[in-house]
């Protein structure tokens, strides 16, 4: 799939919700289709560190919440979800102490590249591994993480395949062990929505002036709009069968956190 057929798909308007009946026979909205958000993330990785500096700086801090509630101990063993280009992985390499080790996973390989870069930069960046999979089925072995974590992925993937994740977090959680899950969350109503809204369109508009590679994100907002809630999330987890599923709002709503545990067997 090529830009100029990216692109019209990511304008069109959100669709109706559909019914948790509904989803389950409905085929994945061309907005999620994985091939357009693996190839719209493919656009995105060698400018996505600018992403820091549009929001500024808020997606790092809302990082350092995301590891601050994770109960963390030398040696432990994460998977990271949706990786991007491993953003997580200097709040969370000190918490580990020399014998941790964070398995990364992302379907985009220029993300991957871009994040290979990143783990050569880093001190302890062998602890690092990389790994090209879906992270509905990451292929990782089961029982094998000790916390499983993901930051910003949940947006693009289509409601459908929530179960799926659910179930996959579950395969690779061993008994005891903790996901955390941070989104943006865009409050459905109110003047927090206007507020989001507004400032939304102010960095498109300013993306557009920009032009260039830069463009591209302007895309991640039409996500962002339609994704108010880790509430449908959090229900999938729950049918998964993790336990103390709460999701806990960050920066009065605009950003939220899902934690969740396998029970100890
Ligand atoms: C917005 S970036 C977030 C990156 C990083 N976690 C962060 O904190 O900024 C989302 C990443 O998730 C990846 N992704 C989205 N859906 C995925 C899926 N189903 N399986 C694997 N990776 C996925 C994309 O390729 C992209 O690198």
């Amino acid at each position: 799939m090529n830009k100029t057929m990216l692109l019209p798909v990511l304008m069109r308007p959100a669709p109706t919700p559909a019914t948790p009946a509904t989803r389950v026979v409905a085929t994945v909205p061309p907005l999620y289709e994985p091939a357009l958000v693996r190839q719209l993330f493919n656009y995105m990785a060698l400018t996505y560190r600018w992403h820091a500096i549009l929001v500024a700086g808020l997606t790092g801090w809302w990082r350092r919440q995301l590891v601050a509630r994770l109960p963390l101990a030398p040696g432990q063993r994460v998977v990271d979800l949706m990786t991007g280009t491993g953003e997580l992985w200097s709040r969370l390499l000190p918490r580990l102490g020399p014998t941790g080790r964070v398995r990364a996973v992302d379907f985009s390989s220029s993300m991957l590249h871009a994040a290979a870069r990143r783990r050569t930069a880093l001190p302890a960046g062998q602890q690092v591994s990389l790994h090209h999979a879906d992270a509905c089925c990451s292929g990782l072995a089961s029982g094998s993480a000790d916390v499983v974590v993901s930051a910003f992925g949940l947006k693009t993937l289509a409601p459908a395949a929530y179960p799926a994740l659910a179930a996959e977090i579950v395969r690779l959680l061993v008994p005891g062990g903790t996901v955390a899950l941070l989104e943006l969350t865009v409050p459905a109503s109110g003047w927090r929505r206007l507020v989001c809204l507004h400032y939304m369109q102010a960095l498109n508009c300013l993306l557009q002036q920009i032009g260039g590679p830069l463009t591209i994100h302007a895309h991640l907002l039409s996500y962002a709009r339609r994704f108010a809630t880790l509430d449908e999330v959090a229900a999938a987890c729950r049918a998964a069968g993790l336990i103390n599923v709460r999701v806990e709002q960050l920066t009065g709503g605009i950003a939220s956190v899902l934690l969740a545990e396998q029970p100890a067997r």
